[in-house]
């Protein structure tokens, strides 16, 4: 086992945590598992692409960490590293081959997930499980519908009920979408198309979700004694020139068009007004039943931001989402730049933090879960990457920030570092290390502690958990 050599000295260690709050960490079913062609599994929209050439270094998801057979030494790392709760995805590709509702369920994949939940179960580790972690079957996928097409929500809410129905009496502890607004605005078609299709794929993605939690809620909560919401994404936004009105308001638009859009229907009922008034009729409308489906369709709030920008007013001809929200980014030269070439700036964290709550928790008894937390580091070899300093000031400062928002009342119980494992970075690909672990991929993805786990073991401990 790795030991973490320095004292930490972490500000929250004179904070007094409430009870609730857990540690944990984070992957996602196409990042680490592989096994492309196995087990029943039938493809996806993402092996398609990676199979496309589409990837910067040419790598795919075809093995990756090679999780789907080495899960059981993920599960003993976790538990050597006292780590007790455990955020995965599973792949709606192996459990629903054909991907429709109605279609047959894969009952290899059934039994395989199952005895992995039970394996974590055994080690004291707590799955956190999200159904759609960016990735389709490819037979949804045909002609470029997925999310528009009108049977998107009752086929997402066929898979969802598969999944609470064979495996809720294990897991109870449900997110419905990772990240939808990188889904939404990733969305391609002709100049036509793409007049409204970001937001008619975001109506889509809302529906599916609270079609989704309704039937959670009324069928199987009441029996599985779990909980269910969806992980939203925002980066953070200041003004360029805070003294510059246009400015100002061209980070409030950045703002609208990722966290609002989703967090305002969320949690009211309905689309922000500012999008209403600048989409005008390419902006889907919910009809009354649906914005009380909407309304309050999370247990908590769970969300991930890595990274803050600078905006300014920018215009672009064609009309869609860019022309509507109308700015460009920057980054400030004083920010630390990561390996994804991301701004880094903890404060940030603190700020949106705060802003979510002042916005739309202070009233409710949501907590907060933090979905995702961390940071990619540049690690060429094994030595590098053991010594990732980088990673655990990244993750101490960010932790701190979080702190700050949690005396000023915001009630953030669950942090998961993004990831246990270096994986498969979507257009990326296997270039980008964002793991508490290294994953060797020429040597048999053997695993590899890093300090930063060792770090994130002795704070574990500290807080007596
Ligand atoms: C996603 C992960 C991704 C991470 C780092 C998040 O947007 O949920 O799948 O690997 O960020 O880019």
């Amino acid at each position: 086992m790795r030991i973490y050599p320095i004292l930490i000295l972490i500000q929250f260690a004179l904070t007094k945590l409430p009870t609730n709050f857990e540690f944990g960490v984070s992957t996602a079913a196409y990042q680490i598992e592989g096994a492309w062609l196995e087990g029943g599994k039938s493809l996806s929209v993402w092996d398609n692409l990676v199979h496309s050439g589409a990837v910067i270094d040419n790598s795919t998801g075809d093995v990756a960490a090679d999780s789907f057979h080495k899960y059981p030494e993920d599960i003993a790392l976790m538990k050597e590293y006292g780590i007790k709760n455990y955020r995965m995805s599973v792949a709606w590709a192996r459990i629903i081959p054909h991907g429709n509702k109605g279609t047959p369920i894969n009952m290899q994949a059934i039994q395989h997930y199952r005895t992995q939940f039970k394996a974590l179960l055994r080690a004291g580790i707590v799955p956190y499980v999200t159904l759609y972690h960016n990735v389709m079957p490819a037979n949804l996928y045909i002609n470029g519908t997925g999310y528009v097409d009108p049977d998107f929500p009752d086929d997402f809410a066929y898979y969802g009920e598969v999944c609470f129905e064979h495996f809720g009496d294990l897991v109870k502890n449900w997110f419905t979408f990772n990240e939808p607004w990188v889904q939404a605005i990733s969305v391609s078609g002709t100049e036509e198309d793409l007049k409204d299709k970001p937001y008619k794929a975001t109506h889509s993605i809302l529906l599916a979700h609270a079609k989704t939690v309704e039937i959670y809620r009324k069928k199987y909560k009441p029996i599985q004694q779990g909980q269910i919401g969806i992980v939203l994404n925002t980066e953070v936004y200041y003004p360029k020139d805070p003294n510059k009105q246009s400015d100002i308001d061209a980070a409030i638009r950045g703002r609208t068009f990722q966290l609002d859009w989703y967090a305002h229907p969320l949690l009211t009922g309905d689309y922000p007004e500012l999008m209403k008034k600048i989409v005008g009729d390419r902006l889907p409308k919910f009809t009354d039943e649906e914005k009380k489906l909407l309304n309050g369709s999370m247990d908590f709030y769970a969300f991930n931001s890595y990274f803050p920008l600078l905006a300014e007013s920018e215009e672009y001809t064609p009309i869609g989402f860019n022309r509507d929200r109308a700015a460009k980014f920057s980054k400030d030269p004083k920010w630390r730049i990561s390996d994804m070439d991301w701004g880094v700036y903890a404060r940030s964290f603190y700020d949106i933090l705060m802003f979510t709550h002042n916005t739309w928790l202070k009233n409710t008894n949501l907590e907060v879960y933090i979905a995702e937390s961390g940071t990619a580091v540049k690690e060429p070899d094994i030595k590098s990457a053991l010594n990732d300093m980088l990673r655990i000031d990244y993750l101490q400062t960010y932790m701190e920030e979080m702190v700050n928002a949690m005396n000023e009342g915001v009630k953030v119980t669950k942090f998961f570092v993004w990831s246990l494992l270096d994986n498969f970075e979507w257009n990326s690909g296997l270039s980008k290390k964002f793991g508490l672990v290294r994953v060797q991929y020429d040597e048999n993805q053997k695993r590899i502690p890093k300090n930063s786990i060792a770090w994130y073991y002795a704070l574990i401990k500290d807080f007596g958990q």
